[in-house]
């Protein structure tokens, strides 16, 4: 098992991994240009449902979306949610705009508000108690033992996830990478304190719940014939 390093992500506060791809282009070059400022967050100040969507509502964090199909597939199954996605690569970025610009032919999502960044920076800004889902799906696995600090799973990010989800609030956690998933466990197994561990059976963390879309990356893991585990923790 990996052992565990102080000074995490929290206390380091940088960004590891790539943040730039090909060149965009076409319809994706244009959404980074106008829609990502209309629905970027605020750059001070506290983050609330009423100040990003005008109203109170349950809000939703996604740490590192990917190309955002969960996220948007979230965002459309619970259309009076609000959701806020974080995700440092732009060609990610991209990606998610042109499914909030205009979801599966069926229009735009209204209901997302996106940060082309780190999630914790972020994060801190979110008032406690304030998230109902934070979902960290799939994250860079870095296997190394000595890059383990850099892993999102770690005592700082989960401390910060736990202060800012509410009382019954949940963490989906989902990978497919064993190294990681060891890690996270032993990480989550110091935080008993604050989740409850929302499995009864082996099935439970075995196969995809409901309501949890399919990420590229687990659509990808699950091509290349890997497990893929899904946790869900409940805030105490
Ligand atoms: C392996 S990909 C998984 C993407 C997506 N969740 C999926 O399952 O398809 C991990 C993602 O985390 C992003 N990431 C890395 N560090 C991050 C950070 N500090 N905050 C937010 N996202 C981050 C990466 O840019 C990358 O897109």
């Amino acid at each position: 098992m990996t052992a565990y390093k102080s000074g995490d992500p929290t206390t380091l506060k940088r960004l590891y991994g790539r943040t730039k791809g090909k060149k965009l282009r076409g319809l994706q070059s244009d959404l980074m240009q106008d829609l990502l400022p209309q629905i970027g967050l605020p750059k001070d100040g506290a983050i609330t449902a009423a100040r990003l969507f005008g109203t109170d509502r349950p809000l939703h964090f996604e740490i590192g979306f990917g190309a955002g199909e969960h996220m948007a597939a979230r965002a459309n199954m619970l259309p009076d949610h609000g959701f806020i996605g974080c995700e440092p690569y732009e060609n990610g970025v991209a990606a998610a705009l042109t499914q909030i610009d205009n979801y599966q032919g069926m229009g735009p999502l209204a209901n997302i508000r996106l940060h082309m960044g780190g999630a914790l920076e972020i994060l801190e800004r979110i008032p406690d108690g304030a998230l109902s889902f934070v979902y960290l799906l799939h994250p860079d696995p870095w296997p190394k033992a000595r890059h383990a600090k850099r892993r999102m799973m770690n005592d700082g990010p989960v401390d910060m996830i736990a202060a800012k989800l509410k009382r019954g609030g949940e963490f989906r956690f989902g990978t497919d990478h064993p190294v990681y998933l060891r890690h996270a466990l032993m990480i989550m197994q110091r935080h008993r304190h604050q989740f409850d561990w929302l499995a009864a059976h082996p099935a439970d963390f075995q196969n995809r719940p409901a309501g949890w879309p399919e990420t590229r990356y687990e659509a990808k893991a699950r091509r290349q014939g890997h497990e893929v585990w899904y946790y869900r923790w409940r805030r105490r």
